[in-house]
């Protein structure tokens, strides 16, 4: 189960935080009953046929291809790269590339050059199957399939995942691609473990049975009244209101990079509409000490943090090595683990930073295992929805997201646009 620590005192009597985690704790039934409520039972819900059959395309891939180029952006991304990057990367031969998440033609060419003379297989991953990036990306990749292997052995290298109704689905019929779908009734950010997380997944080598499993326990946790997700989601909103307005994910694991990516996803495109919501953003310590750690200690006080944390020491064996000389005065650490220095660091910046005037959370994992990011997923997917809610906007539509995109085709001349 995920903990939740944070000292409410400062801002809420007992009594209230009570009320107001009761009030909250009702939203759960809304999340649940919502048109695009349905990674809330997915855990329990999901198409066992279908999961076997990623599993099979998984073992394929990672037999005949020393790369699957993942094509995808935002929602159809950003899940299962965290995951995989935060548990250690690919394990095994078949290595991923992500495509299809920007406009660079550097990025592209760099993409296209890693598969240049390496056998390949493809993933375009997309909702709405008319993403521009997704598509241009997915033109250049198929395009380089087809030289290389001939039109039927490419066909069958390519996996499209993507909704039922989607632009897609003629390409898949066309080309008679192995297909996945990504329910109807779960959007893009709430989609990662889904088959949009679970192919990219289980050919880097995850368990996706332990993520499956992960979530489902950290959902029988919340079902009822949001438990810990709740108090989280009520601390966000009492910290707006005392004009808190901006939120930093804190981590002491460089590995988290893409899981913060992904939080801040979840949450600016769950809450950042009608003129309100709380601005994620992230910061990656020690390195950020050096960096950020200035204005979070000193800066204007608008700013609370939130550290993700995992219980576990990892990495038991590399410890603080002893020096006769001990010139650098570092003697005092030898025979220390290099972990329990970082949980010490991140107590004291904890520390410092309330005694700044930072308000800090804590969110804790047993460990960075598979079965423990499954339930981290699923705990801050339900108190997105949860807070979102609580602020009185609706966590499932990005209608912010479609204004640059009429620009674009305006300016791009794509017809129907002038
Ligand atoms: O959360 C969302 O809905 C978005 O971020 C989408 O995932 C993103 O825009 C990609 O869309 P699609 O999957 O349709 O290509």
């Amino acid at each position: 189960m995920i903990k939740f620590e944070c000292d409410y005192s400062k801002f809420l009597n007992e009594a209230e935080f009570s009320e107001r985690v009761r009030q909250t704790g009702h939203f759960v039934w809304l999340t649940q009953r919502s048109t695009k409520g349905g990674w809330v039972d997915w855990p329990i819900n999901y198409n066992g046929e279908e999961f076997d059959r990623i599993k099979k395309a998984a073992e394929k891939i990672r037999s005949d291809s020393d790369y699957l180029v993942c094509i995808g952006v935002g929602g159809s991304y950003l899940g299962y790269r965290a995951v995989i990057e935060a548990l250690g990367g690919e394990r095994g031969r078949t290595k991923l590339v992500f495509t299809g998440n920007s406009f660079s033609a550097r990025e592209l060419e760099k993409a296209l050059d890693q598969v240049k003379d390496a056998d390949f297989s493809i993933n375009v991953i997309s909702k709405s199957g008319t993403t521009t990036e997704t598509a241009i990306a997915f033109r250049f990749f198929r395009q380089r399939l087809i030289e290389r292997y001939g039109i039927e052995e490419a066909n069958k290298r390519i996996y499209v995942t993507t909704d039922k109704d989607s632009g897609l689905q003629g390409e898949i019929a066309q080309g008679h691609y192995e297909s996945f779908a990504i329910p109807h009734n779960i959007g893009g950010r709430f989609s990662v473990l889904t088959p949009v997380g679970l192919l990219p997944m289980a050919v880097a080598g995850l368990d996706v049975d332990k993520l499956l499993e992960g979530a489902e326990k950290e959902r029988e946790s919340l079902i009822y009244t949001g438990g810990n997700a709740t108090s989280y989601a009520v601390m966000r909103n009492v910290l707006l209101e005392r004009g808190f307005n901006i939120e930093v994910l804190a981590s002491f694991e460089p590995s988290f990079h893409h899981f913060m990516e992904w939080w801040k996803q979840l949450f600016g495109e769950s809450e950042g509409k009608d003129g309100k919501g709380i601005f994620p953003t992230s910061v990656i310590y020690s390195t950020d000490l050096h960096s950020l750690g200035q204005y979070m200690q000193d800066g204007q006080r608008i700013v609370f943090e939130t550290f993700i944390e995992s219980e576990k020491t990892e990495a038991e064996q590399v410890v603080v090595p002893i020096a006769v000389s001990d010139a650098d005065e570092l003697n005092y650490l030898a025979g220390r683990k290099v972990d329990d220095i970082k949980h010490v660091v991140a107590e004291a910046t904890r520390k410092a930073h309330v005694a700044g005037g930072v308000p800090v959370m804590r969110i804790v994992m047993p460990d960075i295992s598979e079965y423990s990011i499954g339930a981290l997923i699923y705990f801050f997917e339900m108190a997105c929805a949860l807070s979102a809610f609580t602020l009185g906007v609706n966590p499932f539509n990005q209608p912010g997201v479609e204004d640059y995109k009429i620009q674009m085709f305006r300016l791009l001349g794509k017809p129907g646009y002038n």
